[in-house]
């Protein structure tokens, strides 16, 4: 209790005057004499601290004030370091301590007036404000306050850390005005880093970051609904080196024209209105080595003159519609390891490998002539989705040895699937194309993959499951939409433990795959369009318990009884089936319902009205009967499409719908319904196909 008083002393006596000088308290701690021991003060404060919360204690949590016990020196703490001289507390290190609970301004934290550096990132402040107290430490250099789950304004006190050289606020729910921005842009003059992503900026007006600190040499604003035009001078600190303008979708401005060089590594201004002049990128800004214009504004830009950019090592360039011929020989820029060209509408084909008179292989693109260059060998990362290359994969691409992820979904791509020689590969997505033949063989020696995606192409032949046993580490694996006939012969001991996603949709398959039962982390099953004949067998209600999200065994020939005991399941389609009995009722979490085409019987159960986040139910082509549930019109506010059709329901058609609700479909055909329409559905404004009739059209 004396303790107490004391720090309250202390702490107002900090309030009001700043020198802040505990020397008076010297005396009362002699028995912490030694100067290098950590000043009592500080101690007791740092357990107070531990106390405001609950501490967690998951595997990637750093356990840090585990080691924070009365009596023993706080300089020895984790996470904790003292000015020698003094034994103040200077620095405290919390990223992912694991803790819990608000952090109010009477927080003893803020009694460590000493401190310089104070690292809060991701833990979880539920929500607290930052309070203006973090305004009183004065001597603080580093403060990272970042995914720590802080909500509400930034204090315009932060403006009083003058000495500020590192402020990193990102992904706190946090909103920051203009007023608090001016203070920080005047007062801060010492800034290098500014992290402040996520952070709602959307009333600030950009200009106020004109005058930012010249010493800045990180400023990341990504994502913080900035409007308007951001002024060039903030490109211009000498000492710049990575700027993150990206997801400001409204944001207006440009690149800066002017000649001169800068040190700038690292760019990214996707998903912004901000042009860019592509010569005076590449010609001015030759140290980039990451640049991300994704979904950007170019102004007279063309891919070429890339051969400046002789640092570049990610390039990002999607979704800019750059049309023509990729200009195939940015992949000899010697450190480029990750490119991105998709949604550009690229056309023509890959280059291909030629060897010369001395036997040296390089690329040569064909249908323009020119040679290409080297083969790319240290490529980790080629991402050319949703283009319209056409022509065959080109063999070299399988050999090369860094390759780790190749995506060319949705191009038209012909032929065969080339023999991968390398073994590098951890995602593999060659689906929406025109291939044919089989597998190839060496996909199944691909040990690294964790994602396999073959789907919708014309592969043909026969896959057993087996095969792919080395590939342990698959998490999504998708065959779906060829002419792939898949056994699964042979597989008693073969497991996937870490299988996400299953989609063996139109595989030809007449079973179960019994594999499954040890795949604990299933999230989804899609195997429709199938052979599979017979009930749910038991195992399988087993899988995925927790998990299974989406289940789609649809167009197969189900029978027997359904009882579903997945908790979490979302979507659920078991449409054109013969499945038997009363209606299944799946968890409150679902949104999608069809169970169609099937051969249910019985009364729709009330307990139906507990799906609240339901937009689609289709339980038409069966037949159950009695009335339609009271509460059918105003369970799920989000309900648009009621399809019951062709069933035997009688009885009047209960009049709940209520107001705002967004059905669009409501489908009662070809049932025994009577008396009057519901005057409800006048409430139902976004209906478009109302069908109560009694016929039995198709
Ligand atoms: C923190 O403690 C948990 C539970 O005791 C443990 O699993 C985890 O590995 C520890 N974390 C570190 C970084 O030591
Ligand atoms: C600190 O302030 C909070 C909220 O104002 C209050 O609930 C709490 O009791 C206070 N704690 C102490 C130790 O005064
Ligand atoms: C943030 O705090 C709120 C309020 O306590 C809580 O509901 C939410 O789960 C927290 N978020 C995270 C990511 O910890
Ligand atoms: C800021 O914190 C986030 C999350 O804790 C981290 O990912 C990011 O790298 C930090 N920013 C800087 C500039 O260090
Ligand atoms: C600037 O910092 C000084 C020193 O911390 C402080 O006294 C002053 O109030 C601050 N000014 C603004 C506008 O925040
Ligand atoms: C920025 O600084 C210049 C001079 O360095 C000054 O003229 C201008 O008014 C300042 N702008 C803002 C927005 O503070
Ligand atoms: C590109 O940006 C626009 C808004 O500027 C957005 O609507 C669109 O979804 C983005 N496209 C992609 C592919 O991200
Ligand atoms: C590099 O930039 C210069 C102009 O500074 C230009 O003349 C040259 O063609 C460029 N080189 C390449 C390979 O693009
Ligand atoms: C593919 O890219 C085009 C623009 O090139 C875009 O309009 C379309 O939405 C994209 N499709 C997909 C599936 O991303
Ligand atoms: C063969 O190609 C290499 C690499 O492009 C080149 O350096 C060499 O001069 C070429 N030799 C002949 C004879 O063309
Ligand atoms: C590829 O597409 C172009 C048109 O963009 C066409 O002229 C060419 O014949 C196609 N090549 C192949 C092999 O399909
Ligand atoms: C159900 O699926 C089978 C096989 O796919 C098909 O022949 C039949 O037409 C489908 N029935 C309906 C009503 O879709």
């Amino acid at each position: 209790m004396g303790w107490l008083c004391l720090l309250f002393l202390l702490f107002t006596t900090c309030q009001f005057n700043s020198t802040c000088s505990s020397s008076s308290f010297s005396s009362s701690s002699s028995s912490f004499s030694s100067r290098h021991l950590c000043h009592p003060d500080d101690s007791y404060a740092l357990l107070q601290f531990k106390k405001a919360f609950s501490i967690r204690t998951l595997s990637l949590y750093s356990n840090r004030t585990i080691s924070w016990q009365k009596g023993k020196d706080c300089c020895a703490w984790s996470g904790v370091t003292c000015e020698k001289r003094t034994g103040h507390v200077i620095s405290l290190n919390l990223h992912f301590g694991g803790l819990q609970g608000n952090i109010h301004s009477n927080n003893s934290l803020f009694f460590l007036r000493h401190l310089r550096r104070l690292d809060l990132s991701r833990n979880d402040f539920q929500g607290s404000p930052i309070s203006s107290q973090f305004g009183g430490f004065v001597s603080m250099t580093h403060l990272d306050l970042s995914n720590s789950n802080f909500s509400g304004p930034i204090p315009t006190e932060i403006s009083h850390l003058s000495n500020l050289v590192s402020l990193n606020l990102s992904q706190a729910a946090v909103t920051l005005d203009t007023l608090s921005l001016n203070r920080i842009v005047q007062n801060l003059t010492n800034l290098r880093e500014l992290d402040m992503a996520a952070v709602d900026m959307s009333s600030v007006v950009p200009d106020s970051f004109n005058n930012l600190s010249s010493s800045l040499t990180t400023l990341i604003l990504f994502h913080c609904h900035l409007q308007g035009k951001f002024p060039e001078s903030i490109f211009h600190p000498p000492n710049l080196r990575q700027v993150d303008l990206g997801s400001n979708y409204n944001l207006t401005g440009y690149f800066p024209k002017s000649n001169w060089s800068s040190p700038l590594e690292s760019l990214d201004l996707s998903h912004t209105r901000i042009s860019v002049d592509w010569h005076h990128l590449t010609r001015n800004f030759r140290s980039l080595r990451y640049l991300f214009l994704k979904n950007c504004t170019f102004v007279g830009s063309y891919l070429a003159s890339l051969g400046n950019l002789t640092q570049i090592m990610l390039l990002d360039l999607s979704y800019n519609g750059f049309g023509g011929h990729i200009p195939w020989s940015l992949l000899n820029l010697e450190r480029l390891k990750d490119l991105d060209l998709s949604g550009n509408n690229f056309v023509g084909q890959f280059p291909e490998v030629v060897r010369n008179s001395t036997g040296i292989s390089y690329l040569y693109e064909f249908s323009e002539g020119p040679l290409v260059g080297p083969i790319p060998r240290h490529l980790t990362k080629l991402t050319l989705y949703n283009n319209s290359l056409n022509g065959t994969m080109p063999s070299w691409l399988g050999s090369l040895p860094s390759l780790e992820e190749l995506n060319l979904r949705r191009n038209q791509l012909s032929g065969n699937i080339f023999e991968f020689q390398s073994r590098s590969l951890s995602r593999l997505d060659l689906s929406y194309n025109k291939l044919h033949g089989l597998v190839p063989r060496s996909i199944y020696e691909l040990v690294n993959l964790g994602w396999l995606d073959l789907s919708s192409n014309n592969l043909s032949g026969t896959v057993e499951f087996e095969k792919f046993s080395k590939l342990q580490s698959l998490v999504r694996l998708n065959l779906s939409s060829n002419h792939l006939s898949l056994s699964f012969n042979n597989l008693s001991n073969n497991t996937w433990l870490e299988l996400s996603t299953l989609d063996l949709s139109f595989c030809n398959i007449s079973e179960f795959p019994y594999f499954l039962r040890a795949s604990p982390n299933l999230e989804a099953l899609y195997l429709s369009h199938n052979r599979i004949q017979g009930n749910l067998p038991k195992w399988l209600l087993d899988v995925g318990k927790e998990s299974l999200t989406y289940l789609d065994l649809s167009h197969n020939f189900l029978t027997g009884t359904v009882e579903l005991r997945w908790k979490n399941l979302q979507y659920l389609d078991l449409r054109n089936n013969s499945i038997q009995g009363k209606l299944p009722i799946p968890p409150p979490s679902t949104f999608y319902f069809t169970i169609s085409n099937n051969q249910l019987i019985g009364e729709i159960p009330p307990i139906i009205c507990s799906l609240s986040f339901l937009q689609i139910l289709d339980l038409s082509y069966n037949r159950l009967s009695g009335k339609i549930p009271q509460c059918i019109g105003n369970f799920s506010q989000r309900l648009s499409v009621l399809d019951l059709r062709k069933n035997k329901f009688d009885g009047i058609i209960p009049n709940t719908f209520s107001t705002r609700n967004v059905l669009r479909n409501l489908n009662l055909n070809g049932n025994q319904l009577e008396g009057p329409l519901p005057l409800s559905l006048l409430t139902c404004r976004e209906l478009e196909v109302l069908d109560v009739a009694k016929k039995q059209n198709s």
